[in-house]
């Protein structure tokens, strides 16, 4: 693809050399600190070495969402889940990744984790409606330091992502997508990284090709797009 895929190509980085790489190069840039105490539904998926491989959510006390390309492009191994903060690390003990994901494209890039041991946080639940172009949510991720910060997005509709006004054409961005846009041009955020919006999950960051650039959204899972799949795989895993 002509695009530069940011997330892919840091997984293409990560796959051909040491992906504990990948932490010391990344992180959010124009972030918020996010309060003390708050947002304990994100959690990050780690190596065995203790770096931050992928975001990803609570849904419930055992159950974890990210995204398909974060299992997919990284060595399969160790994973860990970083919780509360990252001050405690939980194992896998389960994992299925939406079977129409494409690692092409990244169409149905979700997946699910189960943990070891029941976490108490914060929870996100699945969205109650499609997401609507021009309402705001907010993403949070690791800035260079392992800080979470915030970052308020403006939510694009997928076919209001590929009508022309953002370079993207519609065989890259599908209806499992939904884009959004940095609004203080915040950047660099890994993949798997949630957009939340009044405690539900809109998104989680997929791929994007630009940073920092007002033409270019950075490309999310739709999470209500992904819900019957979810709702009936988080009993079976
Ligand atoms: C996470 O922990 C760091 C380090 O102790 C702290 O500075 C930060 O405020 C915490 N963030 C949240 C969201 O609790
Ligand atoms: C996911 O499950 C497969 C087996 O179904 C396993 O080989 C793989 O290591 C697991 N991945 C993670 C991240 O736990």
């Amino acid at each position: 693809m002509a695009n530069q895929f940011v997330c892919s190509l840091l997984l293409l980085i990560a796959a051909t050399s040491t992906y504990a790489q990948i932490t010391p190069t990344i992180g959010i840039v124009g972030g918020v600190a996010a309060a003390s105490g708050t947002r304990s539904y994100v959690v990050s998926v780690k190596d065995s070495g203790g770096s931050i491989l992928c975001g990803a959510v609570l849904y419930n006390d055992v159950t974890v969402i990210t995204t398909a390309s974060c299992l997919v492009f990284l060595p399969l191994g160790n994973f860990l889940v970083g919780v509360n903060n990252g001050t405690k690390s939980i194992q896998i003990v389960a994992n299925i990744s939406n079977p129409d994901f494409d690692s092409d494209t990244n169409e149905h890039d979700v997946a699910l984790l189960k943990l070891a041991e029941s976490v108490s946080a914060e929870y996100v639940e699945l969205p109650s409606n499609k997401p609507v172009t021009g309402s705001t949510g907010v993403l949070t991720g690791w800035d260079a330091n392992n800080i979470l910060v915030d970052v308020s997005e403006t939510i694009i509709a997928a076919d209001d992502c590929v009508s022309g006004n953002y370079g993207y054409d519609v065989d890259e961005v599908f209806a499992s997508n939904v884009c959004g846009l940095a609004k203080n041009k915040a950047c660099n955020a890994i993949g798997g990284v949630p957009l939340v919006s009044n405690n539900q999950l809109v998104g989680l960051l997929s791929w994007g090709n630009a940073c920092a650039n007002d033409d270019n959204p950075a490309v999310f899972s739709n999470i209500f797009a992904e819900k019957s799949w979810i709702e009936s795989n988080v009993n079976n895993l």
